[in-house]
């Protein structure tokens, strides 16, 4: 049983006791509706009080209920609510810290509700694609007005109990009480003050209304549509709340009960509730307990100043922790530290940072020229230049001056890990921390677990991502490791795609209408295409057989590296970033196809979405099946947290599964069958043919 009831002389106290959060699975509502037929045969009890033990009065639905037969199973939370409304005793939420989703429909459906201070109230189901289908979207706007109402609903943002109870005409709220410790008491004593007062008083029996009425919801469609543009759930949000001001209750609620069963079997809500739960389970690794004991971290040493080490340096900074950065030359320390400054003063101008924040951060910065300096330090982060030799000479240094026990984490994008680690002799102290650029704004994380990486270096990682509010995502060793690995097929694709006729401005057109934030050819000349050239040079004597497109090296071989050079797929004017459409560009495409007698063709928008969304998904598949990753939701949380996959179509995956694992396979070979492109890399990979033989999904 997960609430349990109890009587203090003539009041029974129902408590929500299913830790963290108190979620309202199945046993918690046979507690509840148990607990309300127990008091309403108890002759002695006058009144009931619903609270929450621990950490909230109730954070919503269980998410371990989710998808499950559970979550509907009777009593479901409206039979519960409709229950509590008729008891034929006045019930009371007695209700602290934490409010939400179904926990506040709960206490929306009570005759009563007291409240301690500094509690947070949300109906977040809009983050879920969903909206509250337990009466919220019905009862809220009747307790604490139309237009606030109808912002919490539409937000899902947390909104303190303190301003909410200072609204003007506010119902949500009987009584505001001292604090949380005396709760309990002045919820008893609230209960037998009204535990004779009749008729009980009922939400639904409130008016929803709004002076303006058609004019404001017309404003609200407006504003939601240009917020929430491939998002169904938020303007059925404004649905719902117009129907709360204009039917009838009963049919109010009908009406919210079917747009939410709607809004449950769309894709965007499928993928919304997918990232959720894959979120959640990124942190989780097969091998590694949750109680696995973890090293501590209080000091931070960064190993280069550069782009990424400046980046990474913040992160802790921001997150309170002193970091020692070293480098070779004091000019390059001044320059990273310069440029650390540079950001934080930009955010105090911006008001997004306070000036006192500001000077606390920078005091925790140090610099040094000497390794010995990192002698105390807990971890140290090495970003310098991508060269192994370099990395061999840092991870020498480091292994002799560090203390044991610390972690040594290499940043590096390409370079196996494995080698970096035995470069030490504690092989079992080395990890991959592949941050993001620029690493201070981008949420992704790729760890990388080396071959003797320990599993409490592994846990300390997971732990210090969640303290830098980073997606940690763990990734085997390999080349490229999970995102980039999977990159690289893309941008080959990309390169076929122009040498069978398309424009760079066409292909990124295509991919950024399906949701991408931006398309290949953009983000080439924003990441710098001397990168991607580096690469295949090393791809052009690593695997000679493997086919390319000519076109990344001819427009290198232009100079045209992208926006720091001021031309790239696209032409730039100074001080802008607007991609021009270039003639040059066009030109180089055109006279490549001459040389190697190609007819262009028209291919099409949707062509070119497939190939390129599929050779992600294939190569992901092939990915899975040599356990780099561990699951394929990981795969999803990393296109979404580092490269700009539209969040709604959940990931690659998701979005595979969505389309169907047949109708994907089908794709690939026709694709295999183009003669301009790599029929060898079309082969499903043996994971993604056997789930679409078995007519199953990644996820
Ligand atoms: N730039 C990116 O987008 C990106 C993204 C992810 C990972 N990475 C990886 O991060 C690492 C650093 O990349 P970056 O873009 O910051 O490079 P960068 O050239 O901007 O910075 C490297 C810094 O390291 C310093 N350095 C070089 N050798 C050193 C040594 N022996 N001791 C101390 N300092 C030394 C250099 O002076 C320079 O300031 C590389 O491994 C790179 O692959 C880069």
């Amino acid at each position: 049983m997960t609430a349990e009831t109890t009587l203090h002389g003539d009041v029974a106290v129902i408590t929500l006791n299913n830790p963290p959060v108190n979620g309202l699975g199945h046993a918690t509502r046979v507690g509840i509706t148990d607990g309300l037929a127990l008091a309403a045969a108890d002759p002695n009890v006058k009144a009931i009080v619903i609270t929450g033990a621990g950490k909230a009065f109730s954070g919503g639905a269980d998410i371990r209920e989710f998808g499950t037969a559970k979550a509907l199973a009777e009593p479901n939370l409206l039979s519960v609510i409709l229950a509590v409304e008729q008891s034929p005793k006045p019930v009371v939420a007695a209700i602290h810290s934490v409010v939400m989703g179904g926990g506040l429909e709960l206490a929306l459906g009570c005759h009563y509700r007291v409240v301690a201070p500094g509690c947070n109230v949300a109906l977040p189901e809009v983050k879920l694609g969903l909206i509250p289908g337990a009466g919220g979207t019905q009862r809220l706007p009747r307790v604490v007005g139309v237009e606030t109402g109808l912002n919490m609903i539409v937000s899902g943002e947390p909104v303190k109990s303190e301003l909410l109870a200072s609204l003007p005409g506010q119902k949500l709220f009987d009584e505001v009480v001292g604090s949380p410790e005396t709760l309990l008491q002045d919820a008893l004593a609230f209960a037998r003050k009204i535990a004779d007062v009749r008729p009980l008083p009922l939400v639904r029996n409130l008016k929803a209304a709004h002076p303006q009425g058609d004019a404001y919801f017309q404003f609200a469609r407006n504003m939601v549509k240009g917020m929430a543009k491939n998002l169904p759930a938020p303007l059925k949000c404004v649905d719902a709340v117009e129907a709360a001001t204009k039917k009838k209750f009963d049919e109010g609620m009908a009406f919210e009960r079917e747009i939410f069963t709607n809004l449950m079997f769309t894709p965007e809500s499928r993928a919304l509730r997918h990232l959720f739960m894959a979120e959640r389970a990124a942190s989780k690794i097969p091998d590694v307990p949750d109680d696995t004991p973890k090293r501590e971290i209080k000091s931070v040493g960064i190993i280069g100043a550069g782009t990424m080490g400046g980046g990474i340096a913040m992160n802790f900074l921001n997150a309170g922790l002193p970091v020692k950065m070293l480098e070779m030359k004091q000019e390059a320390l001044d320059r990273g530290v310069a440029t650390i400054r540079k950001n934080y003063e930009a955010q105090v101008k911006k008001g997004k940072l306070k000036q006192d924040k500001y000077d606390q951060r920078m005091a925790l910065l140090s610099t040094t020229l000497s390794y010995d300096d990192l002698k105390d330090v807990d971890i140290v982060i090495e970003a310098v230049f991508e060269e192994l030799g370099v990395k061999e000479k840092v991870f020498k240094e480091l292994d002799r001056v560090c203390k044991p026990g610390a972690i040594l984490a290499s940043n590096t994008s390409t370079l196996d890990v494995n080698l970096i680690a035995n470069f030490t002799k504690r092989p079992q102290d080395v990890v991959g921390t592949h941050f993001f650029s620029p690493a201070n704004v981008m949420k992704l994380l790729e760890v990388v677990r080396g071959a003797a990486t320990a599993k409490d270096v592994l846990a300390t990682i997971m732990a210090l991502a969640k303290k830098i509010k980073k997606t940690a995502v763990v990734s085997g060793v390999c080349d490229g490791f999970i995102g980039n690995r999977m990159i690289e097929q893309y941008s080959r694709q990309a390169g076929f795609l122009l040498e069978e006729g398309c424009t760079p401005a066409q292909v990124d057109k295509a991919v950024e209408k399906f949701g991408f934030a931006m398309g290949p050819f953009r983000m080439g000349d924003l990441a710098g295409n001397d990168i991607g050239w580096a690469i295949r040079k090393r791809r052009y004597v690593e695997k000679p057989d493997l086919k390319y497109s000519k076109t990344a090296d001819l427009l290198c071989e232009m100079g045209r590296y992208g926006q720091k050079t001021g031309a790239g797929w696209y032409d730039y004017q100074a001080g802008k970033r607007d991609a021009i459409p270039s003639k040059a560009v066009t030109d180089m495409i055109e006279q490549h196809r001459k040389d190697r007698g190609i007819t262009p063709r028209q291919v099409s928008d949707d062509e070119i979405v497939q190939r390129l969304v599929y050779s992600l998904v294939n190569e992901a598949a092939h990915i899975l099946q040599e356990g780099i990753a561990s699951k394929a939701g990981d795969i999803d949380m990393v296109y979404i947290t580092g490269y700009g996959f539209p969040f709604w179509r959940g990931g690659p995956m998701l979005y595979a599964d969505e389309v169907g694992l047949f109708n994907v396979v089908q794709a690939m070979k026709r694709f295999a069958l183009n003669p301009l492109d790599d029929a060898a890399f079309w082969q499903p990979a043996p994971l993604l043919a056997k789930l679409a033989a078995e007519g199953k999904t990644f996820n």
